[in-house]
């Protein structure tokens, strides 16, 4: 994986949150990095690159609907057109639609699965097929802990937390003689808009069943990020990384 070269990382989801503080750790090591997200507004992303560029980072932010399989393509050609390989693929993007099964509709499960999960296959499709030319990679998918113990109204989003893992680890056993190594990291309860919808009551709930007692930060989940793509985890592959402050074990 070479860290010493300028690697390129595509972070889907990049724009804020988890996959923002992902960006920042890699930009320590002054990769070019890649941006994509579907916010309703660019100013999240402009902020992200804005701060990546201040360090002296090559960024780019692209806005695109990923879970389109079409829209994920023609978004990677431009991309491999334009920095001509992929070194790393961090797919982080998602959503939630919570609600009780009784009260969900086909609608919501069908987003939930297709921003979550399908997103992750059509990236990585995207880019598998250069990442086998040039005989290395790394990518990482973004799961949850609730795709391994589950969680009341998040049917659609555990099942599609829990796909990943299977994905991850069917990839990993396809692509390692390609020397691509493919993990997920599976964070806890973490602090970003995704959890800043969750009343009070409900954060009381979780905070209990964590050990460690408090929600874990972004930058939590960007060190195990990057630690996976680095070459000091060059052995690792197909594996679930949890970062939860203990609430599974
Ligand atoms: N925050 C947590 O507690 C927590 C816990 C476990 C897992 N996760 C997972 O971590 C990842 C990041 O979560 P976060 O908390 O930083 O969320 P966030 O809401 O802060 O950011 C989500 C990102 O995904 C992007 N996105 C959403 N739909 C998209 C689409 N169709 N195409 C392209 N990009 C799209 C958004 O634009 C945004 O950049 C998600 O996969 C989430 O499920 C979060």
């Amino acid at each position: 994986m070479g860290d010493a070269n300028t690697r390129t990382v595509v972070i889907t989801g990049g724009s804020k949150g988890i996959g923002r503080s992902v960006a920042y750790r890699f930009a320590d090591e002054n990769a070019r990095i890649v941006i994509v997200h579907f916010d309703p507004s660019d100013d999240a992303c402009n902020e992200t690159i804005g701060q990546l560029k201040a360090n002296g980072v090559a960024a780019e932010g692209y806005k695109a609907d990923i879970s389109s399989f079409e829209v994920a393509d023609q978004l990677f050609r431009v991309i491999l057109e334009k920095f001509e390989n992929i070194d790393v693929l961090i797919n982080n993007a998602g959503i939630t639609r919570d609600t009780l099964l009784l009260r969900m509709s086909e609608e919501i499960w069908d987003d939930v699965l297709r921003v979550n999960l399908k997103s992750v296959f059509n990236c990585t499709k995207a880019v598998i097929r250069s990442m086998s030319q040039q005989r290395s990679g790394a990518i990482v998918n973004i799961s949850s802990v609730v795709g391994q113990i589950g969680n009341f109204g998040q049917s659609n989003y555990a099942a599609s937390k829990a796909g990943i893992m299977g994905f991850t680890k069917s990839i990993a056993r396809e692509v390692a003689g390609r020397g691509i190594n493919v993990n997920a990291v599976a964070p806890g309860f973490v602090d970003t808009e995704m959890t800043q919808v969750i009343p009070e009551k409900a954060k009381e709930n979780f905070l209990k069943q964590i050990p460690f007692g408090k929600m874990g930060k972004p930058e939590d989940v960007a060190e195990a990020v990057y630690w996976l793509c680095s070459s000091a985890a060059g052995y690792i592959t197909g594996q679930v990384i949890h970062v939860n402050g203990g609430m599974y074990m």
